[in-house]
């Protein structure tokens, strides 16, 4: 019997029957595993894996919105083509090897994205931005996986031209795998519902296009099925007409809570029905350190050349602002200016549930949750942001007809609010993210006895132990596990790439 000097707990089992064999490779570390496989990958790729101590290994392992994903994988792949992702995802499956697929770094689930004792791929040697033109004549944008949503939106506004993708600039394209809202959710629906093709690299390695004509089935589980089918290396998203349009952010003190709650109800239930041009994402924050209540709610109107909120959306004037940034602008000004305040390098906790569109129960799940904020004294850098985004009847039909998505909302005749709960802290605490998950817990509890709660848990913005996959319904995750089976017979995606929400 040929013993591998890597199996280096053999010796200390003392055993050399075949089932000692087993036994000793079960029991070789996470960590000697990992290092295992990163020597066959640097073999494989000697110029494309940042190794432990590098300056290009401490970059890529902090480059997440939260602390909590700057983890500790044993080395760090830079693959600079799609091939490159193919020959290393078949060489971690022949080899058992853990990995981590990252896109902008933006989730805030604790190990979505990095590994302790695995390979991390990044692909900040992917970030190209390239218009195309298909064989009916419409234009679409591809987006290799490492660029942000602000490069498509800056690389869009030299032609006027704008896709469905997310509304802060340095967040990623792994948002177009969840659900994703835009700037122009109202008309079209989720960002998944808005994608023409996803080029994808299965477990066995093979390079893939999943379309509505080809892979249909592996095509409507890719939308809302995070990293369960296969690594993505290309998106192909319909265009539509860009800026400059109006927007900007509107931001009021405490005391205009009551009409900002009546205005998220107006927008909700009336003017992104009405108008689907309309965009706003209502927020209101809490600032522990100075006990200060503010609302902040972005607003748009998505007509081209637009310089002026329309009428249905003049309401948002009637609060007293204490500051309004409302003109015309590009969507890459406009994704920028969101971002001021949500930069890399705090410890970040985030939670959603999905009720049907009602303003009383808005003002108690706030209120609720601003008392709860209020009542964690002395911790330094607390921030509580909630934000409340209708999901109206067009946005859930939207994707029927350009090849259907996993999420289970079709059919749904109600505005629904989807709910954002956020947590800021300087550095984790543990008493204040146990409390965090407790009040979530009773507001979601409670919307349910109100029977308001509706079962969709949208992966965008779910948090760590939420049942993402469960909220589709049954028949959804069924249809995507009979997908992964036939995609991925091994399991590779589900066993080896642990982080994120899973199917099984
Ligand atoms: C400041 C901020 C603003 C946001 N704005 C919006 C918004 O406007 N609309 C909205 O819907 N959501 C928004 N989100 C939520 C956002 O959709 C999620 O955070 C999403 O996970 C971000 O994608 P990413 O690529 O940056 O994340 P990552 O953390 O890199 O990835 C998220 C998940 O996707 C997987 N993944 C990423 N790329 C690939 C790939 N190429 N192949 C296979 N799997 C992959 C990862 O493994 C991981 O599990 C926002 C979040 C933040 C923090
Ligand atoms: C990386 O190197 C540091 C310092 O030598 C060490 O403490 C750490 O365990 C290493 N991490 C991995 C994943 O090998
Ligand atoms: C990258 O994008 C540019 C346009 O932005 C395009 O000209 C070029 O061909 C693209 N390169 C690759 C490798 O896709
Ligand atoms: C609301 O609060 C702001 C700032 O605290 C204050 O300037 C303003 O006068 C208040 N308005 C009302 C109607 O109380
Ligand atoms: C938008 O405005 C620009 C500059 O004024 C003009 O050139 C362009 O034709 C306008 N577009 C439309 C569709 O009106
Ligand atoms: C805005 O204020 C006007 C005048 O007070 C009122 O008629 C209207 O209903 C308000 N709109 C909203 C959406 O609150
Ligand atoms: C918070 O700090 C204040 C002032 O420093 C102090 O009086 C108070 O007792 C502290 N509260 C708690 C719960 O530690
Ligand atoms: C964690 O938060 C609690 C308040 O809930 C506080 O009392 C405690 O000091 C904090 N711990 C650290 C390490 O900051």
């Amino acid at each position: 019997m040929v013993v591998s000097i890597s199996s280096i707990c053999l010796t200390a089992v003392g055993l050399s029957s075949l089932s000692g064999l087993a036994a000793a490779q079960h029991i070789i570390s996470a960590a000697q595993k990992g290092a295992q496989c990163c020597n066959l990958l640097t073999k494989a790729f000697p110029s494309k894996v940042a190794q432990n101590g590098t300056t290009a290994y401490t970059t890529e392992d902090q480059n997440f919105w939260s602390t909590s994903e700057w983890l500790s994988p044993s080395c760090i792949f830079e693959p600079t083509q799609a091939k490159d992702v193919a020959k290393a995802v078949k060489l971690f499956a022949d080899n058992e090897c853990e990995f981590a697929i990252r896109g902008g770094g933006h989730s805030a689930v604790p190990g979505a994205a990095n590994i302790d004792d695995g390979i991390l791929i990044t692909f900040t040697n992917m970030k190209n931005v390239s218009i195309h033109t298909d064989k009916e004549g419409a234009q679409f944008v591809s987006v290799q996986p490492g660029a942000v949503w602000g490069d498509v939106y800056a690389y869009c506004d030299q032609y006027s031209v704008v896709p469905m993708c997310g509304r802060y600039y340095p967040v990623g394209t792994g948002l177009a795998l969840g659900a994703g809202f835009s700037f122009l959710s109202n008309e079209n629906g989720f960002a998944v519902d808005n994608v023409k093709t996803y080029e994808v690299i299965l477990a066995d390695g093979t390079i893939l296009e999943a379309s509505q004509t080809s892979h249909p089935d592996l095509f409507r589980s890719l939308k809302g099925g995070g990293n369960n089918f296969g690594v993505v290396t290309r998106y192909d998203l319909y265009l539509y007409q860009g800026g400059p349009v109006v927007g900007g952010q509107i931001q009021t003190p405490e005391n205009q809570t009551e009409k900002w709650l009546d205005l998220t109800y107006d927008y909700s239930v009336r003017q992104a029905v009405v108008d689907v041009k309309t965009h706003a994402l209502p927020a209101i924050l809490y600032l522990g350190d100075t006990d200060e209540v503010l609302t902040s709610t972005p607003v748009y109107y998505n007509a081209h050349n637009s310089s002026a909120l329309p009428p249905i959306m003049a309401g948002w004037y009637n609060m007293t602002a204490s500051s309004d940034t409302v003109r015309q602008a590009s969507y890459a000004a406009l994704a920028k200016e969101f971002n001021a305040n949500q930069g890399d390098g705090s410890f970040q906790e985030q939670r959603t549930y999905t009720i049907t569109a009602n303003r009383e129960e808005y003002a108690r799940v706030w209120y609720s949750f601003l008392e709860w904020g209020r009542s964690i004294e002395n911790v330094t850098g607390l921030t509580l942001l909630h934000c409340n985004m209708p999901l109206t009847p067009r946005m859930m039909e939207a994707g029927v007809e350009k090849g259907s998505n996993s999420l289970g909302l079709a059919g749904t005749d109600d505005v629904l609010s989807i709910l954002y709960f956020g947590l800021t802290l300087e550095t984790y605490n543990e008493t204040i993210v146990n409390s965090f998950n407790s009040i979530f817990a009773t507001l979601q509890e409670e919307s349910k006895s109100r029977g308001l709660l509706n079962p969709y848990i949208m992966w965008n913005y779910a948090g760590l132990g939420q049942e993402v996959f469960p909220s589709y319904g049954y028949s959804s995750l069924g249809f995507m596990k009979k997908v992964s089976k036939r995609y991925d017979p091994k399991g590779v995606f589900q066993r080896l790439v642990p982080g994120g929400f899973k199917l099984n």
